[in-house]
């Protein structure tokens, strides 16, 4: 069985993880976040940069943890895309150098593919049919999976605007929370009521389209309320709380209404976002009263990670795929149809 070995470097995390035959053989993390903490949101360059010098220490770690040489890795699978241009093109090129070094094939592959397959790594093989909602800084999409890399990915439905967790670090900066937002968000509102403000739960009318998604509407709905008048025994933790149950309550809803709608009894919860506590708790709730089960990776594999891009790369070689040509680069904007994407 070969050993794939998977970098991801499409925002600030350097990622490497080491699969075969879907078990998870270890992986290592290093992180710019802090570097960007000031500008409140990625500077690409300086994750660029970041990536460069943490990409040989980083696979090195893996490796380390997985208590496993450099010349036992078969193959390597690359996040070619979406991402950040800069910062891609650096794991990119690494990803080539290491192929070429060790002689093995290469693989490009989706970044939501990587993190639909992150769950793999957790519950075994998805069945052949589920829906998937992908929710990260950059993506809220809800998807329609049978095999993940032999059928077509058919996206159902993407966010009209903001992504979730965009809204989750735009509104914590309104409130005067820490970056990364989503993680400040979601400790805040352990103190607070989610009840205390009812914001809006964007397209949820009759009349809207039933798996849509829109989160700048509900930002602004906070703004409003942080900047106007309001009860001053509404604490910024309620508000937190109450922001949080809105996306919660809003992607929950949509991703039961595709199971309903594609007759699927699997719902699989994938990307940065899915680390929140309230949107686990609530989709735990809902999926169990409609007979839905429910899979969501373990915190650690939710965030941007090297093992779920390995695990997308392990699938791909046990399903005999054809490596990628070696002249393939970074695509920064690309819809998920294929886990492969060159
Ligand atoms: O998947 P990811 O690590 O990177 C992208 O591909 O975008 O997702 C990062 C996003 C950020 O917006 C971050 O605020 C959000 O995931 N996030 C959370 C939580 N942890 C991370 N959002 C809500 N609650 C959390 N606990
Ligand atoms: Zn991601």
């Amino acid at each position: 069985m070969t050993i794939v070995l998977g970098i991801e470097t499409s925002c600030d995390e350097t990622g490497v993880g080491l699969v075969r035959d879907g078990v998870l053989l270890g992986d290592a993390l290093a992180s710019s976040m802090a570097e960007h903490a000031r500008f409140g949101g990625v500077v690409p360059e300086i994750a660029a940069r970041a990536h460069v010098q943490a990409m040989v220490p980083t696979v090195r770690a893996a490796l380390e943890n997985a208590g496993l040489g450099l010349g036992e890795v078969g193959a390597i699978a690359v996040t070619a895309g979406p991402g950040l241009a800069t910062a891609l093109h650096v794991g990119v090129a690494a990803a080539k150098a290491y192929a070429l070094a060790l002689d093995v094939p290469l693989y490009g592959v989706h970044h939501l593919a990587g993190h639909a397959a992150a769950d793999t790594l957790e519950h075994g093989p998805l069945p052949d049919r589920s829906i998937g909602l992908i929710v990260s800084g950059g993506h809220t999409s809800l998807l329609f999976v049978r095999d993940l890399v032999r059928t077509p990915i058919v996206h159902l439905s993407d966010t009209f605007d903001d992504a979730a967790g965009e809204a989750f670090d735009k509104v914590a900066r309104l409130l005067g929370l820490p970056y990364p937002g989503g993680p400040s968000i979601d400790r805040a509102a352990r103190e607070g009521d989610p009840t205390a403000v009812r914001f809006p739960r964007p397209l949820t009318g009759p009349n809207d389209p039933p798996l849509g998604f829109s989160f700048s509407g509900l930002k602004t709905a906070v703004a409003r309320y942080v900047e106007g008048v309001h009860d001053p025994a509404v604490t910024t933790q309620d508000i937190a709380a109450s922001f949080q149950e809105a996306v919660a309550d809003t992607l929950t809803r949509k991703a039961l209404r595709a199971c309903r709608d594609q007759v699927v009894d699997t719902l699989v919860i994938v990307g940065g976002v899915a680390a929140n506590s309230r949107i686990r708790s609530l989709a735990q709730e809902r999926c169990a009263a409609a007979g839905v089960e429910l899979r969501i990776p373990p915190m650690r594999l939710c965030t941007d990670n090297g093992a779920m891009i390995a695990a997308i790369g392990d699938l791909l070689v046990r399903d005999g795929a054809r490596p990628s040509p070696s002249d393939f680069s970074a695509i920064p904007t690309v819809e998920l149809s294929s886990a492969q994407l060159s």
